[in-house]
């Protein structure tokens, strides 16, 4: 197994480069099958979760080829609808081919996904959603079933704004009959790409972005052909790294309308973040000032910032709350910052951080991958040597993490446990 080392106390600078966003370039992969012919889909990130859905493509009977960072899908022989258990439980995003399966081959048999660390993780509203368009969906030995001669457009209100469960209806819908409506639709960036993506392919999608989308269904859809956007977490990520070092780094590829609540919460606690023509510079300052954060869907505070935020909190001047509300187990890093001299106390659904004048290095673990980011950020910023094991988690979700932090003068490297 391979860890990473960091010796903290380096303010980093100069400018690095977001790689795709791996949280839209999965719906988009799994897209590809709700078409028959060759799509292309250009800026995927190398990670691991992406070998993950190739692997899937290809155990579906897609022909899957990178050829200079562009991956070309050849959906003409798909010859099995299955997602097996092996590959759903080690990346939950494979529930997304249950949409595309249904709609074009009116069969799917996913199998479900399980808990995973960060929580239970359910996809009832998907399967409520995929019933509406009047799939019949049965539970068998941990698989789900799903069976429709023809989907037919409904009206259909979730319970809450599932990200995943918004895509996998926006791509069943693309191919039912008549009009679907989501209500209480996800909001996020990666949800209006996916819209995008779709309507390129001849999908006939209005709304995406906001809480209402409407879908109406067509015959047939053409190839995939997109290229992915930059990936907001990664930005913010690094947007957090120049904050806690005290650093002057241009993040290339951060959005500011992907990044408004990050945005307000990093100048809050005194980082100085001006847009530049292709990204944002982000200028730490000198001792940072406590902030409350409160999770929520987009464009709230994203959940998958809370970790790396934490690691923030954890040297800023006084103490912050920080609340949880998307994920009911988001807090898996905060034994691990303890270990490296933070002051956390958790009190249900937050926690109460007290900043501490700086943090010490020690071997901590990786639980899952965004607490994986938030323990790279406080050793950058602790003194002495930080090493972080289990890293595969890091490698789901982040390309080359360490190279792109050196290149930015951390001194931070990767090698054998
Ligand atoms: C997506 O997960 C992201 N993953 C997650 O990023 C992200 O944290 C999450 O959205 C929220 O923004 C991908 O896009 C691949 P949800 P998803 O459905 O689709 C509950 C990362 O670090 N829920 O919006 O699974 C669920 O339990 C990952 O890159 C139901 O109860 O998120 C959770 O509490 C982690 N029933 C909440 O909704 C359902 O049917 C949000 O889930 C579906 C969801």
């Amino acid at each position: 197994m391979e860890k990473i080392v960091i010796k903290g106390g380096v303010s980093l600078s100069g400018d690095v480069q977001v790689s795709g966003a791996k949280n839209s370039a999965l719906p988009l992969l799994f897209a590809a099958l709700l078409a028959d012919g060759v799509g292309e889909i250009s800026n995927v990130p190398d990670l691991r979760d992406i070998n993950t859905a190739v692997k899937l493509l290809r155990e579906l009977g897609a022909e899957v080829d990178l050829q200079g960072g562009c991956y070309k899908i050849n959906t003409k022989k798909i010859q099995s609808v299955e997602a097996p258990y092996d590959l759903v439980k080690t990346m939950r995003a494979s529930v997304l081919v249950l949409g595309p399966l249904l709609a074009r081959f009116g069969h799917a048999r996913v199998s479900l996904p399980g808990g995973c660390a960060i929580g239970a993780r359910p996809i009832n509203l998907h399967l409520k959603g995929l019933e509406a368009l009047g799939a019949k969906i049965q539970l068998d030995h941990g698989y789900v079933e799903a069976r429709a001669e023809k989907l037919r457009g409904a009206k259909i209100s979730f319970d809450l704004p599932t990200v995943g469960g918004t895509e996998n209806l926006l791509m069943a819908a693309s191919l039912a009959e008549g009009e679907t409506v989501l209500e209480n639709a996800a909001r996020e960036p990666e949800i209006v790409q996916l819209a995008q993506a779709l309507n390129a392919m001849g999908a006939k999608i209005t709304g995406a972005g906001t809480a209402i989308i409407r879908i109406q269904g067509v015959e047939k859809l053409t190839p995939l052909m997109c290229q992915v956007i930059p990936d907001r977490i990664e930005a913010g990520t690094f947007m957090i790294a120049a904050a806690i070092t005290g650093g002057n780094v241009l993040v290339r590829g951060a959005v500011s309308e992907d990044q408004e609540a990050l945005i307000s919460k990093l100048t809050e606690a005194g980082a100085v973040i001006t847009p530049e023509a292709d990204g944002l510079r982000v200028v730490g300052p000198k001792k940072l000032a406590p902030v409350d954060i409160r999770t929520s869907v987009f464009p709230g505070f994203p959940t998958d910032m809370q970790a790396q935020f934490m690691a923030l909190m954890t040297v800023a001047d006084g103490t912050s709350r920080i609340s949880e509300t998307v994920f009911e187990n988001r807090f898996m890093h905060v034994c691990e910052l303890q270990r490296m001299g933070a002051d956390i106390q958790i009190d249900g659904h937050s926690a109460i951080i007290r900043g501490a004048e700086q943090m010490t290095g020690a071997p901590v673990m990786a639980t899952d991958l965004r607490a994986s980011a938030s323990l790279i950020l406080a050793g950058l910023a602790a003194q002495n040597t930080t090493e972080v094991s289990r890293i595969y988690h890091l490698d789901r979700g982040y390309e080359k993490i360490e190279k792109k932090l050196a290149a930015l003068g951390a001194n931070i490297w990767r090698e054998q446990e």
